[in-house]
């Protein structure tokens, strides 16, 4: 008896129905994720002329028999679901019998399968949705099939496919994220000429990354690791009086995230560097990504996106697959849980781990421009990638940020500078540690002459991180506008204006909370003439400004007289806080949401209240503001995302001196 079973129309009819295969990539997914939903541990893609030519995919999977091999390319034929309750827990990545008569459809098709058990496999023929030959076949147990001559029965279709350069590089997006989401399976991915991927199995998220993107990539990256568990099931109980005596509550299981963000410092033009995956399906979803900008709002500029791999694990029922075509969206059971868990992972994890950025690397680091590793999988999807898609593939893009052939020396070979946190009931990060540095440098005891390199900690250098902030001693100004300190890692400079922001900035958030933000009533009232559409902005945000400390009423038609201001306001700094705060344009206004409005106006106020540069700081300021600073819960950057102390790190200094 085979596996797999022709849908009935009503179980058919309730799956989201659409264009299944519209360029090569998306035919390389499909057969990528039957190759996956097959359990193979290895898998091979070749590609010759961007995909138009050949796709071949083997794989060592469980394979298929001859009956199964037939039915396969029936419409709605599939092995992984069989009723519609089945649609509300899909563990597999496919459910709709829809992929491979899709395929073959519009290309010739071979198929060969060997299930493990079988001696004899079967060999299949197919040229636009007819079986041309069926036969017996040896070969390695598993399946492969290979995809000739794509479109050639359908050229206005044919006419829509990219330069092969631009339909490959989709191919190879699309794999890299496959083989990300899977590093215990072995990807290799070929073009006629080249080997443009080989990821061999390893056992950590990290090793996967490494042999993707490299080491560079990796250093900048942050681990997270969260649990919590669900309060209920997103799947509605049955009333009361429907349930047995015997009737128990459905476990509701757990919300796992796990993965990589980027440290402040490590900024994108755009957001193709965002990976999110659920339950290991690469989805585009717009909630995740606002939870993660969420994240990072205040600590990189609102222009700026993160470099983040995000791989979320919920039981199956928490999450619907079965509302796109492509099923590349998702919709979550639990929005608000889901999004809210995710934000504050990722925040606990560069709040913890407070990254500082180096000097030698703030002077390189401008945000880039990343090409998008999403393919485009059709047009009514939307936007995702900022780029052209006629850019090059990403083995010829240096924006892309990774390397296609596994970087030297091989993964096993070399001690990563990290593991992975082990999963807790609460948002977790840990420190990057960097590995311990293989250059010997001698002691102070063994070597005494003067020139001889300084002691340097044995366990290498400690990681960069902001934590060590509150050892800092001052030693001076630059240009009275920028501290300069020591500790025992290097040599820091800290912008006294944007560090003093940082610190206004949470106070008035945290006293803000509480309703007790300092204030001091102005002898004079100060009028301030506004433009009428600012008349209007102030209309919507006096309630939220008078929150903050700023109490301000109409006063005529254009004027407002100001009668209260937050401490350490006034004059002409007062009138640009209030001035910029009605800046924005009255569109950008509107679709402000309160929580959005609130920081700007306290980003505002901190920025205009905040010590100035080209100002003398005596020793005991430089001090408490430094103190004030380590207190933060993001030293990182000011709320507008610049960055707010820089480390010249010891062994930078030595290696600059040439004595490492
Ligand atoms: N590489 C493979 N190894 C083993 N079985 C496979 C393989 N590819 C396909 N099959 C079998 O063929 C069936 C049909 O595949 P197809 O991709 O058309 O549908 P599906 O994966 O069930 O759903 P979807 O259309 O969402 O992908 C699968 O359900 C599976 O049983
Ligand atoms: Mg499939």
């Amino acid at each position: 008896m085979g596996r797999i079973r022709v849908l009935s129309d009503q179980v058919a009819n309730q799956i989201a129905a659409g264009e299944v295969v519209d360029r090569p990539a998306s035919v390389v997914k499909e057969l990528l994720e039957n190759a996956l939903d097959a359990g193979a541990t290895r898998i091979k893609v070749e590609i010759e002329a961007g995909g138009r030519r050949l796709i071949r995919i083997t794989d060592d999977g469980c394979g298929m028999s001859r009956d199964d091999a037939l039915l396969a390319f029936e419409r709605h034929a599939t092995s992984k679901i069989r009723s519609s309750d089945d649609l509300l827990s899909i563990a597999t990545l496919g459910f709709r019998g829809e992929a491979l008569p899709s395929i073959a459809s519009i290309a010739r098709l071979e198929l060969m399968t060997r299930p493990g058990d079988e001696a004899t496999g079967t060999r299949l023929e197919i040229a636009g949705g007819k079986i041309l030959e069926v036969a017996d076949a040896g070969g390695p147990h598993g399946t492969t099939i290979a995809v000739r001559d794509l479109f050639y029965n359908t050229p206005a279709r044919r006419k829509f496919l990219r330069a092969e350069t631009t339909e490959l590089a989709h191919v190879t997006a699309l794999v890299t994220h496959y083989a990300l989401a899977h590093p215990e399976i072995h990807f290799e991915l070929h073009s006629a000429t080249h080997a443009l991927l080989t990821a061999p199995p390893v056992t950590e998220a990290a090793d996967r990354i490494y042999q993707i993107f490299g080491r560079d990539t990796l250093d900048q990256l942050l681990p997270m690791a969260a649990e919590r568990r669900f309060d209920h099931s997103g799947i509605p109980e049955p009333p009361p009086w429907r349930r047995d005596a015997d009737y128990r509550p459905p476990d509701p299981g757990f919300l796992r995230l796990s993965g990589f963000a980027s440290r402040p410092a490590l900024q994108k033009l755009n957001r193709n560097s965002i990976y999110i995956f659920v339950n290991q399906r690469l989805i585009r979803d717009r909630l995740i990504l606002h939870a993660i900008v969420e994240a990072y709002r205040n600590i990189i500029p609102p222009t700026s996106f993160p470099v983040v791999l995000l791989f979320l694990e919920m039981p199956a029922h928490e999450v619907d697959v079965n509302v796109h075509p492509a099923k590349t969206e998702v919709r979550f059971r639990q929005q608000s849980l889901v999004h809210d868990f995710v934000r504050e992972s990722i925040r606990t994890t560069l709040m913890k781990t407070r990254p500082a950025a180096s000097f030698v690397d703030a002077l390189t680091a401008s945000p880039r421009a990343s090409s998008s590793l999403i393919p485009e999988i059709g047009p009514e999807d939307g936007p995702v990638s900022d780029l052209p898609s006629s850019q090059p593939p990403p083995a010829q893009s240096d924006a892309a940020g990774f390397t296609l052939a596994p970087p030297e020396p091989r993964p096993e070979e070399i001690h990563l500078p990290f593991a992975v946190p082990p999963a807790v009931p609460a948002p977790v990060g840990l420190e990057i540690r960097e590995p311990a540095d293989s250059v010997s440098i001698p002691s102070a005891a063994a070597s005494p002459h003067p020139c001889s390199a300084p002691a340097f900690p044995e366990d290498g250098e400690p990681p960069a991180s902001l934590h060590s902030l509150a050892s800092l001693k001052p030693l001076g100004q630059l240009r009275e506008s920028f501290i300069l300190a020591t500790n025992d890692e290097g040599l820091w400079i800290i912008d006294q204006h944007v560090a003093h922001e940082r610190v206004l900035f949470e106070k008035i958030l945290r006293e803000r909370q509480t309703e007790r933000v300092e204030r001091q009533r102005l002898l004079m009232p100060m009028l301030i003439d506004l433009l009428p559409q600012q008349m209007v902005l102030f209309a919507s945000l006096a309630g939220e400004l008078e929150r903050n400390g700023c109490e301000a009423e109409p006063f005529g038609p254009h004027t407002i007289a100001i009668k209260a201001a937050p401490a350490g306001l006034s004059g002409a700094a007062l009138e640009r806080m209030i001035l910029e705060v009605l800046e924005q344009p009255g569109a950008a206004a509107q679709s402000d949401n309160l929580e959005t409005a609130r920081t700007r106006i306290a980003a505002s106020i901190a920025c205009h209240a905040a010590i100035k540069v080209n100002m003398p700081l005596d020793p005991a300021r430089m001090e408490w503001l430094l103190a004030a600073l380590a207190r933060t819960d993001h030293p990182t950057s000011c709320p507008h995302g610049r960055p707010i102390a820089l480390r010249y790190s010891w062994k930078d200094i030595q290696r600059a001196f040439q004595r490492i």
